[in-house]
């Protein structure tokens, strides 16, 4: 869509070049804007350029707007749903993805990494490219992201040496890690030709700034060229890294504006202007790495639906316009997928779901933010001035509290005007009129001549409340002419003449578009109810209406070209979707989602693919010579509309009705608190040091990571010859501090419950008539592990876990404590899995968990069920799916307690472990089963572990609910992953049995 053909002349030539002037602007030439193709570079093995000025990206000489999103794969354990995030975010306008990998993920003990099934980056860098969606690599070392130790592998806590400084074990073992992705990310570059790798983030939001971490960033960059990385390095480090040693390339700014309150979804901080930042930066663009797409949520917190409220639409109107009208040219939206926090992935403090109240949801359900972002992310991208703008000095609007920050491109005069109330938490209903200097960049004596917009008598432009506006002027698109617009501009295709625009507006409030016309045009109102007014003396064609639905205008210029105006309010210019098709984009209302087109010009045809909710219409917008249509692979019929276009309808999915889920069976599963119990293939915690520099001191050890027992639950079983005269026991353990503290441990002696415990520390009481004078006399203690902090200071990830302290009140008997983690500690024995799956209990080490596993000696037992005793209770049950070909169903599953109870559950779908419970402090209660892990088609094995912290708990109701049900192009393939009997020899060599 290169319009480079228009012939320039007439006013619109003449006002570029007075407006250029008149702004004091660059003095390069008028061009007619060039609208972006939006889909970034095949990859066809040639190779390309990226380079960058104080204005944008340039991907061979060309400027891109880049509108991207976070999503981190290792939150969604089942590959084919990360075509299904990328396809969803490239169907809302984002031309890039920004992905974190996770070095421990990949790598569960030193030296062996992982890059296979859901660790395989290859493959989902492949899907990046092959969906035509940027990346932005950022590899850590260190990566923050709420996730266990930010990122590092659980091992390094077994290193010496301060992380995220030059110290040179922790040197030695980043760039191990470094070496092994930066191959993988080096073959996927835009540079060579071979994929969609646009920029390499270089560390994380390091706010240290000193000689040392110069030296380090400094490393990590070296070593990233050593590698092959030659697409520009860039960072998030704010004011830090600015210059000199350690220095990346493209500087950035990572913002979260609003916090991550989400107990107040109406609260707001102040916008705070990026203005002088982009006039700071000389050389680079306004490069937002992370600005804020939702927030996460902590145990016990307010849950992600007010998280998505906090940071709902309204805030993405108004921030995200904001720093489009500071002049930036690169925002990244964190997240714009969250998912899960599966396994034991999450840093302590948050749970399982990592919806983070994003545009998508963790379910992979669209929502309105989303439409939201569409909205913006089809303007960036489809109005290519933008990328190449100044700001352009305008009068303050008529209506006092209201601003109008300008922007204007210095090459063509597109003009760019963002309407907002001042005061941006503001929720005032006020009406103004703008100025705009639209007399073809006329000055009368000296001063700029202002047209007060909109100019229809008693009308106004309306900002209602936490909203912001931008107003489009001087912008040439195919063959037309746009004056401006107080409606907002969504997006144009234009193909042989003939342009289609789609603009929008808020229900009920006005609009007015203006479009130059040398001559009067030929204006046919097909829908809705619009005014139209030509001014022959100014050559301008006025259009006035009232946004409801959506109203549609032909115009047909005198030159033979023609212009259909799709005008919306928000609620339909949602419905409309825009794709890149081999024949250029093409533009879809109707379906819930459209993720693919295809247009054949040998038979006229355009193929389409995506996803519908419920029968309804699909119109295709032809700006070509399409003539029918086909929607995931079958034949459609179609109509033509007076618009041009052709109307069909699409079928939507069957309902589908789940298994109820009421027939269980039941074990203990806790025999380590007996006495009895063989704890002799145990490893002795008698470790004489530790390199850990948060241990205490006192010898021997007992941090579980020493032992290699870095996720889930551990066990410590202590042998002590007791005197008789024990009247308590002193218990402290770590067990992550982070963001408020939900572990537990629980204890017991000689089988006998002591108590439990949330917190570091406690004294139990010891009844006398428990003690076994003069015998081996055994305490056990379940200590939960709730992840190793995130690397915020000072080594803190290392911060031990486990027992630290454990002293008799009235004795001093000695104890000989043996402790056990996961099976095989680094050596899991599920590779497939891996290192995150597993914790410490007796059924995750005997394979309770997995599919195969025979539970028929198992008692039968129905749901909710009351615990008598503390202790943990394994549940499972077997469900077989046959759910409809064709759909995506996202389903969950949930638990319902009529009240808080005092217990902690694991939920595990055909062996993976997708969610952690916690009655009695929440508030996640539907824990998504992502599809793949569980099998649409065929049986699935739901296994839960209860952990009674006392009497009373046990488990709830559960059930499977229905979080979506689309018809769709999305192919789900099972991730494959092995069963009880695959692993059972392994299981047995690891446990000594
Ligand atoms: C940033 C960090 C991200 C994530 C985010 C909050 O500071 O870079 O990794 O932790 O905060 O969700």
């Amino acid at each position: 869509m290169d319009s480079g053909s228009i012939a320039l002349g007439g006013p619109r030539a003449r006002w570029c070049v007075r407006a250029v002037l008149l702004a004091l602007l660059a003095t390069a030439p008028c061009m007619p804007a060039r609208a972006l193709e939006g889909a970034p570079l095949q990859a066809n093995g040639a190779s390309h350029t990226v380079t960058y000025d104080r204005y944008s990206l340039l991907v061979d000489g060309k400027r891109i707007y880049l509108w991207s999103g976070s999503f981190h794969y290792w939150r969604l354990p089942s590959p084919s749903l990360w075509k299904d995030v990328l396809q969803k975010m490239k169907a809302a306008g984002y031309n890039g993805v920004e992905i974190y990998f996770h070095w421990g993920f990949h790598s569960p003990r030193p030296g062996v990494y992982d890059f296979s099934g859901i660790r395989d980056v290859d493959r989902l860098l492949d899907m990046a490219r092959d969906e035509g969606i940027y990346v932005i690599a950022r590899p850590g070392p260190y990566i923050n992201a709420e996730t266990d130790g930010g990122g590092f592998p659980a091992w390094l806590a077994a290193t010496t040496g301060k992380p995220r400084t030059t110290a040179p074990e922790y040197t030695a073992a980043y760039k191990d890690w470094l070496t092994h992705i930066d191959a993988i990310i080096a073959r996927h570059q835009v540079t060579n030709g071979t994929g969609s790798v646009l920029l390499y983030q270089v560390e994380n939001e390091l706010y240290t700034e000193n000689d040392d971490t110069r030296r380090y960033m400094q490393d990590i960059a070296d070593k990233a060229r050593a590698d092959g990385i030659t697409v520009p390095l860039t960072g998030n480090h704010n004011d830090n890294f600015l210059t000199g040693l350690g220095a990346p390339q493209i500087p950035g700014f990572d913002s979260y504006p609003l916090d991550f309150d989400c107990t107040q979804p109406d609260r707001w901080n102040k916008l705070y202007d990026f203005s002088s930042e982009r006039m700071a930066l000389k050389d680079t663009p306004l490069f937002f790495p992370e600005y804020q797409g939702g927030a996460f949520d902590q145990w016990g917190g307010a849950g992600n639906a007010k998280c998505r409220e906090l940071t709902g639409v309204p805030f993405e109107r108004v921030f995200y316009k904001a720093n489009i009208a500071a002049g930036s040219t690169m925002q990244n939206f964190y997240m714009t997928y969250g998912g899960i926090n599966w396994g034991y992935l999450a840093s302590p403090g948050v749970y399982t779901s990592y919806d983070y109240g994003a545009a998508i949801e963790a379910s992979r359900k669209l929502t309105a933010k989303y439409d939201q972002q569409k909205m913006l992310g089809y303007f960036v991208q489809s109005v290519a001035p933008l990328a190449k703008t100044e700001r352009l000095p305008v009068r303050p609007p008529t209506q006092q509290g209201l601003r109008d920050d300008a922007r204007i491109n210095p090459d063509d005069g597109t003009q760019f005007h963002f309407v907002r109330h001042a005061d941006a938490a503001s929720k005032a209903d006020d009406s103004t009129h703008v100025w705009m200097n639209l007399a073809a960049g006329e000055t009368e004596g000296g001063k700029v001549v202002y047209t007060s917009v909109p100019q229809q008598p008693d009308t106004a432009l309306r900002i209602n409340g936490r909203d912001s506006k931008i107003l489009l002027a001087h912008y040439r698109f195919g063959s037309q002419d746009l004056v401006y617009s107080t409606s907002e501009w969504m997006t144009q295709i234009s193909s042989g003449g003939r342009d289609i625009a789609l603009l929008y507006g808020r229900n009920g409030e006005d609009g007015e578009t203006v479009l130059r016309y040398k001559a009067a045009p030929q204006v046919r109102v097909l829908a809705g109810q619009v005014a139209s007014h030509f001014d022959a003396k100014a050559g301008t064609l006025r259009l006035n209406y009232r946004h409801d639905g959506l109203a549609r205008v032909l115009i047909g210029g005198a030159d033979g070209t023609s212009l259909l105006l799709l005008l919306a309010d928000d609620a339909t210019a949602a419905t409309f979707w825009q794709l890149p098709s081999n024949e250029g984009p093409v533009l879809v209302r109707g379906p819930y989602l459209v993720r693919e087109a295809a247009v054949s010009t040998t038979d006229a045809s355009a193929s389409l693919k995506g996803d519908a909710t419920r029968p309804g219409e699909l119109e295709f917008f032809n700006p070509g010579t399409v003539k029918s249509l086909s929607w995931n692979g079958r034949a459609i019929g179609t109509s033509v509309t007076p618009s041009g276009s052709l109307l069909a309808q699409v079928d939507g999915p069957l309902p589908v009705t789940l298994p109820t889920l009421d027939r269980w069976k039941t074990h203990a599963g806790s025999p380590e608190a007996g006495p009895r119990f063989d704890d002799h293939t145990w490893a002795r915690a008698n470790l004489a040091s530790t390199k850990n520099p948060y241990w205490d001191g006192h010898s021997p050890i007992w941090n579980s990571d020493d032992y290699g027992f870095h996720h889930g639950a551990v066990w410590y079983r202590g042998h002590f010859k007791a005197t008789g005269h024990e009247t308590g026991i002193i218990l402290g353990v770590y067990m992550g501090v982070h963001l408020g503290n939900h572990g537990v441990f629980t204890v017991w002696l000689n089988g006998h419950y002591l108590g439990s415990n949330p917190s570091s520390s406690q004294l139990f009481n010891i009844d006398p008539s428990w003690l076994q004078p003069g015998k081996d006399n055994v305490l056990a203690v379940l200590v939960d592990n709730m992840g190793h902090n995130q690397e915020e200071r000072n080594g803190v990830s290392k911060e031990p876990h486990g027992l630290y302290k454990a002293t008799f009140l009235g004795s001093d008997a000695a104890i000989s404590w043996s402790i056990q983690g996961n099976l095989g500690g680094e050596d899991g024995v599920d590779a497939v899995r891996g290192p995150f799956n597993d914790g410490g209990l007796y059924g995750e080490r005997e394979g309770w968990s997995l599919p195969g596993f025979d539970d028929s000696s198992w008692k039968d037992a129905t749901l909710p069920a009351t615990a008598a005793e503390a202790g943990v209770q394994w549940y499972r049950t077997n469900v077989t799916l046959d759910l409809p070909t064709g759909q995506d169903i996202p389903i969950a599953l949930k638990i319902d307690d009529a009240s808080e109870r005092p217990y902690r559950a694991l939920i595990i779908i055909n062996g993976w472990q997708v969610g952690r419970y916690i009655s009695d402090v929440g508030p996640q209660h539907e824990f998504e089963l992502p599809a793949g892990l569980l099998h649409a088609h065929g049986p699935n094995t739901i296994a839960i572990a209860s952990w009674s912290t006392a009497a009373g708990g046990g488990l709830g109701k559960v059930s499977l609910v229905v979080q979506g049900n689309v018809i769709t192009s999305l192919k789900i393939d099972d991730v494959a992953a092995p069963g009880y009997r695959d692993l059972e020899g392994k299981m047995k060599a690891s446990s000594g049995r």
